[in-house]
């Protein structure tokens, strides 16, 4: 059965860049059982056209209230709905839900919509910060509206910070919380917790070590071994952890993620330079995050030249690479070892084998990522993971962004660090 099957949703979408990522969410809706209504503002109109939304959800989007006026246009959709969800919400958008404005057909909509409503704001950070958005944002929660996100991260024109639009899947699992009659205010303190400046300070002065990234083992100076890995829950902890008041390192493997603010970054290539990096770094080190996909194996030898096709398939030889994480659990007896946290990307029974892994490993956290489902683990800006504690300790985290996932990860880890 489809999660969203029969229900009507109204998907506003105002106008930023982020309005381009409406059209997924559009299509996530679609495919789960929604029956879903967009309405554009003239600003979205210009970032992205109604024929895309009409195309996935095979009925009319709209911008304008003087169409179809003997049908009530203007509060004909809001009537209707079962939930509506404002994605992106711009600065401009909020203000005038807060103020009530009924200016253009969504704002309309809106007004006459006696049904939740979601928002999932986008902007750039000094826009989000700015006291203006902060009370309009705070007057829509108090009228119960759902404020979600936004997520922190790269902004248009390459700006990087708090304000940039939650993922599609997301924004869909938030509707989806809703209809079932929860609230993603509940679930997700988003619109205050994803913001540097709400984030609480309890890891000021805490010297930690975070991994990230996919290893490369070279088979010749141009092919290698690798994996799926982009770094991004290594970097959404790296980042989170400093904005809590960490010192952060990040050893990184290749990656093309900017460094997060305020971390020190060190980059590595090998599962080799990984071990020797970290093991380097251990003086004074508190908390240790494994987020990174380390192969397990790398060819015996590399090649110096390029390996030619003409000289046939070659036969490579592979030999097992240091366990960096069993290393670090099997010498942190002592009163002052750090807060180990180990991650695991497993496909199947995935409690069990996450289990396994946490006392082979000697981990007192393990974070296990279902890696075979799509909007989880590797290169998506999502996760959805089972938090495992040595004591037994288990937490179930629904699909959140990596870096919401990163703090719900950091308060297990001062839950450890308090003892
Ligand atoms: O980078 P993204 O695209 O955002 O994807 C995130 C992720 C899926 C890579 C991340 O969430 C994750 O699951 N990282 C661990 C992946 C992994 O290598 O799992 P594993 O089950 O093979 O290893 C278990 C643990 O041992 C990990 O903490 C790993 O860092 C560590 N390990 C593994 C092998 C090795 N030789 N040394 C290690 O330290």
């Amino acid at each position: 059965m489809e999660r969203l099957a029969g229900t009507r949703v109204l998907l506003g979408v105002s106008g930023g860049i982020a309005a381009y990522k409406a059209a997924l969410v559009a299509r996530l809706l679609v495919g789960a059982g929604a029956r879903v209504d967009t309405v554009l503002t003239r600003g979205a109109e210009r970032f992205i056209g109604v024929t895309t939304f009409e195309g996935i959800t095979g009925r009319p989007a709209r911008v304008e209230v003087w169409e179809d006026v003997p049908t009530d246009t203007h509060v004909a959709l809001g009537r209707s709905a079962d939930v509506a969800l404002v994605y992106p919400a711009t600065a401009h958008t909020l203000a005038k839900l807060a103020a009530g404005f009924a200016d253009d057909l969504l704002t309309t909509s809106l007004l006459a919509a006696g049904c939740p409503v979601i928002v999932a704001p986008a902007m750039h950070t000094e826009m989000w910060e700015h006291p203006a958005t902060r009370h309009n944002v705070e007057v829509l929660r108090q009228r119960g509206v759902h404020v979600l996100g936004p997520d922190t991260g790269p902004l248009m024109g390459g700006d990087e910070g708090p304000g940039r639009v939650i993922a599609p899947e997301v924004a869909v699992d938030a509707v989806a919380e809703v209809v079932a009659g929860g609230s993603v205010r509940d679930v997700a303190p988003a619109g205050q917790a994803s913001t540097a400046e709400a984030r609480p300070r309890d890891l000021a002065g805490v010297r930690m070590l975070v991994t990230a990234g996919g290893t490369r083992e070279p088979i010749d100076p141009v092919r290698f071994l690798g994996n799926r890995s982009s770094g991004k829950m290594g970097f959404a902890l790296a980042e989170v952890a400093a904005e809590r008041g960490a010192e952060v390192t990040l050893i990184a493997a290749p990656s093309a993620l900017p460094t997060p603010p305020g971390v020190t970054r060190v980059d590595v290539t090998t599962a080799l330079e990984m071990h020797d990096e970290v093991f380097a770094r251990l003086a004074g080190v508190e908390v240790i995050v494994k987020a990174a996909a380390v192969a397990d194996f790398r060819p015996d030898t590399a090649a110096t030249s390029k390996l030619k096709k003409d000289a046939g398939a070659p036969t490579i030889e592979l030999v097992p690479n240091p366990d960096i994480l069993a290393e670090l659990g099997a010498r942190r007896e002592g009163a002052d070892r750090p807060v180990l946290v180990g991650f695991a990307a497993e496909t199947d029974d995935v409690e069990a084998a996450g289990r396994t892994k946490l006392v082979r490993k000697g981990a007192d956290l393990l974070v296990v990522n279902d890696v075979s489902a799509a909007d989880a683990g590797f290169e998506v800006d999502t996760n959805r993971v089972l938090l495992l504690d040595r004591d037994g300790g288990r937490v179930d985290v629904p699909l959140r962004s990596k870096h919401e996932v990163a703090g719900v990860v950091l308060d297990a880890v001062v839950a450890r660090l308090h003892g």
